[in-house]
């Protein structure tokens, strides 16, 4: 085994819609992890390219991930905050991990499946090498820990697979280059709490997305206190009253859901949840949760649209994380390049 130090590493598509399950199932856990981890939390405009987007959209939701980050209390001064493309390290090492990843361990990918539809051979090559570029953001700069919601635990452990296969198959040049044990580390996927997979407002058998066509599905971070009570307020929801325990969320994954998202926002746990409304109506907890989460998220809005207020300022902060993630990266990559033998 070796011994790699602890850091976090994670993304966020700048893709536009931001929303809650983004919010509690990365952003949050992104602030937590600060205390205890160096972490590097990278804005990935260049996976946000694997699908066309408008130009002027991507850099204004480049600022606007960025802008979350911050007003969700991540400290960009103590942890490097920064937009991808501004670090080529991520690029190379993604072309040597599409020379390392194998084709049947992509085509198993199910977010690739989803993502291209019916017209697989209409699909960009980037989409479907999407995961090394994951993979090469993570040991770019040899990241432990990836903090990351449900939908993302197979691209983990792709990444894993490919830093298994890199060890191997350069361990004699590994070891002759002076690094004991394997080169890059195994990264870990953090996926805990209650909100790992927050499902849409309007249809609990799907998660909340930023593409979904309906507004009313998601709750987006740039949503006024009055538009998340709205939404809230039109959840679906089933005729019954909230179980006592979570047993009883079986077949009812609208109660679930909204049970999950009151206990992420809340910090406790879905059964400390049922314990206060347990046998209630949902016009008596829908209420209650509106009043939390309006009361969490409508200071983050509110802050962000300060910070957009100044893009010169939020990209002052990227370009400083930028070269504070360069100096970490360059030497790893310059390693990279001796352990393939490649002349420089
Ligand atoms: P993306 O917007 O696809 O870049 O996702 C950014 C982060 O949010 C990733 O860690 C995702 O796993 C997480 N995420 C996206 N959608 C959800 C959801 N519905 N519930 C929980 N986490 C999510
Ligand atoms: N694929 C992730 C998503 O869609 C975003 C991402 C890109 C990421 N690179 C990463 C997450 C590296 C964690 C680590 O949510």
């Amino acid at each position: 085994m070796s011994s790699h130090p602890p850091r976090v590493f994670s993304g966020v598509q700048p893709t536009g819609n931001l929303h809650l399950g983004n919010y509690l199932g990365a952003i949050t856990r992104f602030v937590t992890l600060q205390d205890s981890h160096d972490c590097i939390y990278c804005v990935v405009d260049l996976h946000a390219i694997t699908l066309w987007q408008d130009p002027k959209e991507l850099t204004h939701n480049i600022r606007e991930v960025t802008a979350a980050f911050l007003a969700a209390g991540i400290d960009a001064d103590k942890h490097i905050v920064f937009n991808q493309s501004q670090v080529s390290a991520h690029a190379e090492l993604a072309w040597v991990f599409n020379c390392v990843a194998r084709m049947g361990w992509l085509n198993r990918m199910t977010q690739f499946k989803e993502k291209a539809g019916k017209h697989k051979e209409n699909a960009s090559v980037g989409l479907f090498s999407y995961p090394n570029l994951m993979a090469a953001d993570i040991l770019a700069y040899r990241a432990t820990h990836v903090p990351v919601g449900e939908d993302q635990k197979q691209h983990l452990e792709l990444s894993r697979d490919i830093a298994q296969k890199f060890n191997t198959d350069f361990a004699e040049s590994i070891a002759a280059n002076g690094h004991q044990g394997g080169f890059f580390p195994l990264p870990e996927p953090l996926i805990t709490g209650p909100a790992t997979r927050v499902m849409s407002l309007r249809d609990g058998s799907k998660k909340m997305s930023k593409s979904d066509p309906s507004d009313y599905s998601r709750i987006n971070l740039t949503d006024d206190q009055d538009m998340i009570a709205k939404k809230i307020r039109k959840a679906r929801t089933d005729p019954e009253p909230l179980p006592s325990e979570t047993a009883g969320f079986e077949g009812r994954p609208e109660a679930a859901n909204l049970v999950g998202i009151y206990a992420a926002l809340a910090g406790k746990s879905h059964e400390e949840v049922l314990h206060d409304f347990g046998g209630q109506q949902f016009s008596v907890f829908k209420p209650a949760l509106a009043e939390l989460a309006a009361e969490t998220l409508g200071p983050i809005s509110t802050e962000m649209k300060k910070l957009m207020a100044a893009p010169d300022h939020i990209d002052d902060i990227l370009r400083a994380g930028a070269a504070r993630a360069r100096a970490i990266a360059a030497p790893i990559f310059d390693d990279v390049r001796r352990i393939i033998g490649f002349v420089s």
